[in-house]
């Protein structure tokens, strides 16, 4: 499963890097406007700056919702860097957009996948990863790892390429269950990548070598 990180913070970025398993970055509007990157010239550059610190896909949300302006910015964003894709929302002029961008050989994720039916439509329009929206899903008490599945089996049915990049991923247990029903890709914040280090029996057994090692010195 890849590891993508779910933010436009650049010292998480590299940090995340620094690691050597991050196999990209998921941006979206919200989260450049966490970081204080407002204005089309500066979230452009951005996207450039999180290009160069990272190795892999470094996706670049759309804002227009027509399908002359979602081909307009997407051809912007994805001349930005050869590493851009150009991530689009599930609507109507979406789907035509993701199916402009996979003739023309333009990586694409759709996003804000919230049913298998939105994710069949977008793996039929060819885009390249699609994102279902887990945790937001388990907010309002639906099984957000459940959708997952029924994403898996549908595009193993028929071989879809589309991979599946399970979204709004909050914490460790997000990540297991994606990597145990197969999700090709997770994408979440650093503090839930960097929990998967966490036992205590790793803490305690790693001390206890410390000291043994000192006495015998
Ligand atoms: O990748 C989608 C993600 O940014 C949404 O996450 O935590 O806002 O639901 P969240």
């Amino acid at each position: 499963m890849k590891f993508f990180i779910d933010t436009a913070n650049l010292d998480q970025i590299k940090e995340a890097q620094d690691l050597g398993v991050l196999d990209g970055v998921t941006t979206n509007p919200s989260l450049m406007a966490k970081e204080g990157i407002t204005g089309a010239d500066n979230i452009l550059k951005h996207y450039v700056a999180i290009c160069e610190a990272v190795d892999g896909d470094v996706s670049a949300e759309v804002i227009a919702v027509d399908f002359e302006g979602m081909v307009k910015e997407g051809e912007q964003l994805a001349a930005l860097h050869p590493q851009i894709v150009v991530k689009i929302p599930m609507i109507k002029d979406g789907i035509k957009a993701l199916k402009y961008f996979s003739d023309r050989n333009i990586k694409t994720n759709c996003t804000l996948i919230f049913s298998a039916g939105q994710a069949l439509l977008a793996a039929k329009a060819g885009a390249s990863y699609v994102s279902p929206f887990i945790g937001r899903l388990d907010d309002i008490s639906t099984d957000g790892s459940f959708l997952i599945s029924e994403i898996r089996e549908i595009y193993d049915n028929y071989a879809f390429e589309t991979e599946i990049l399970a979204a709004s991923v909050r914490h460790t247990m997000h990540i297991l269950n994606c990597a145990k029903i197969g999700a090709d890709v997770m994408t979440g914040p650093l503090s839930a990548i960097m929990g998967l280090l966490n036992h205590p029996l790793t803490d305690s057994g790693l001390k206890k070598f410390l000291e043994d090692y000192k006495k015998g010195n």
